[in-house]
Formats: structure tokens, C-alpha cells, sequence
């Protein structure tokens, strides 16, 4: 993951490129929000090598690695509840104005499955996840929405091959050693640590890495995770990217605080370029 993220296979394509202001899907070429996101970012593609760059392409015939790869490439991944469909859009355009196109959409409310469908259909440029998955209804909305990875706060093996067969790349959520070893068994590489800051934070982390990092194990550490302590997870060689509600809080959504979910992403991704060097 880190060569990867370091430029390594130049594996990011253009269509990921943190984009300028402008719609979400916009193509213009803005300066950079972080210099080495915009270099990695502007590396010709294997996608585009291939001659495709729509949201069809995006999606068919990636292996599940490359789609939680690219979820974790910028560092944090934003997980938003978000009670109206209306604020679909405007949310996308936040993230993708903030350079950090990737959202995880939390089944928590009723509106989900609206919010996935309207942003695979209107934001081909964003990493959309569904969170909060707990059932395997829950599962097939994501699937049937457009989501193209999701996420969960436990592990419940039923759902892990369930997603597999649904061809849905899944991040299980770990608080053990023994949910690493269950994780690890049903094929899951990276795994959410939840809730992080609760289960001991950075220390926890480091201490569960030295039986487990050689496995290939990261992790995605969200609960508890802010800008006070980001850097602190990232620098970590067995975190992937962190996860959090900081960058659009329900409220925010609710007050239109679009403005500020852009800073936030601007702000967070200075502090991944910092604990990534
Ligand atoms: C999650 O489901 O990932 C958490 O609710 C996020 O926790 P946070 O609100 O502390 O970021």
C-alpha cells in the first residue's frame, strides 16, 4: 500500500486526480492541493492506458485490491451520515473541490441507498463506499446503489462471503486480535479498526502490528480520529488511511456548511502529506 501511495506503480490514475474547483466531475486542471498528490496524481494510468476513463470503466474488472487501494490512496476516508438526498451533490462537490474524492455513505439513515445511487450516477470521479453495513440487505443496497466497496463496524463472517459473492470489496471492522486472525482467514487484508481512540489509539495499534503487519494486514483506524491525532495514525507502516465523521458532520450537511467540508478536506490532506513525507 505505501509504495503505492509513494508513486511506486504510478497506479493512480488521471480520472482520480484531485480536481479543481468546479462541478464534481469537473476536468479542469487546477493547482495543486498537495504537490505530491498532484504528481502521483497526473502519472498516466494503467485505466487510461487501457482507454477508459468513465464510470463504467472505473468499476469493471478491478480487483478488490485496487478498489480499496484507491479508497485509501488519499489518506482519509470521510464517513457521512446524511439524512436528505439533496445533499448528494453538494457534498460531492465539497470533497471533490477538497481534493478528497472518496466518501464512505453510512447506512444509517434512511436516505443511503438514494445518496449512493445519486453520486455513482452523477460523480464518476469519486471513491463511493457504503458504511455502516450490517446485514445483507444492507449489502445489496449498497451493490445495487453503485457503491463500490463498503464498510463495517464488526465482523460478521455471513457478510464477508456475502459481499464476495456479491463481488463487493469489504473492509470488516477488528477491535482483537482474534477478529485480525478471523478477518485475515476470510481473505479481508485491510480492516477497520474500531473504535479506535477507545481501543487504545496509536498504541494498540502498534502493538497489534508486530504479530500481524507481516501478514499484509492494515488497517483503517476511525472512532476517535480527528486533525489532532491523524498524523499520529498515519505514520504508522500498518495504516492504510483513517476514517472519520470530522470532514462532514450530519449538522454540516444540514446547514449547508459546504465551504467548511472543503477546508476540512484541504486541511486533512496537508496533514496526510506531513505523516506520509
Ligand atoms: C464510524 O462509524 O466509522 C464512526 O462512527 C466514526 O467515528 P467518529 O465519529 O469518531 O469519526
Amino acid at each position: 500500500m505505501r509504495g503505492r501511495e509513494r508513486g511506486g506503480d504510478g497506479f493512480v490514475p488521471a480520472s482520480w486526480q484531485p480536481a479543481g474547483r468546479g462541478s464534481p466531475d469537473s476536468k479542469s486542471g487546477s493547482p495543486p492541493l498537495a504537490p505530491r498528490l498532484h504528481k502521483l496524481a497526473w502519472k498516466k494510468s494503467r485505466l487510461d492506458s487501457e482507454g477508459g476513463t468513465g464510470k463504467r470503466f472505473r468499476i469493471i474488472g478491478m480487483p478488490h485490491e485496487s478498489v480499496l487501494d484507491r479508497a485509501a490512496h488519499y489518506g482519509v476516508v470521510p464517513v457521512v451520515a446524511i439524512d436528505h438526498a439533496e445533499a448528494a451533490l453538494p457534498l460531492a462537490n465539497a470533497l471533490v473541490e477538497g481534493g478528497l474524492p472518496v466518501v464512505e455513505i453510512t447506512f444509517r439513515t434512511a436516505a443511503a441507498a438514494e445518496v449512493i445511487r445519486t453520486l455513482a450516477r452523477e460523480c464518476p470521479r469519486l471513491v463511493i463506499g457504503a458504511g455502516t453495513v450490517l446485514t445483507p440487505a444492507n449489502l445489496e443496497a449498497a451493490k445495487d446503489s453503485g457503491a463500490t466497496f463498503a464498510v463495517a463496524p464488526g465482523l460478521n463472517p455471513d457478510i464477508v462471503k456475502r459481499a464476495r459473492q456479491l463481488g463487493l470489496p469489504f473492509v470488516p471492522g477488528v477491535a482483537t486480535p482474534s477478529d485480525i486472525e478471523l478477518g485475515l482467514a476470510l481473505g479481508c487484508k485491510l480492516l477497520k479498526f474500531f473504535p479506535a481512540q477507545a481501543l487504545g489509539g496509536v498504541s494498540m495499534i502498534e502493538a497489534l502490528s508486530a504479530p500481524y503487519q507481516h501478514t499484509g494486514v492494515r488497517f483503517m483506524p476511525t472512532g476517535g480520529v480527528n486533525p489532532d491525532n491523524l498524523e499520529s495514525y498515519l505514520k504508522l507502516e500498518t495504516v492504510a488511511a483513517v476514517g472519520g465523521t470530522w470532514i462532514a458532520k450530519r449538522q454540516d450537511l444540514m446547514d449547508g456548511r459546504w465551504e467548511e467540508i472543503r477546508n476540512r478536506c484541504v486541511a486533512a490532506l496537508e496533514l496526510v502529506a506531513k505523516a506520509r513525507g
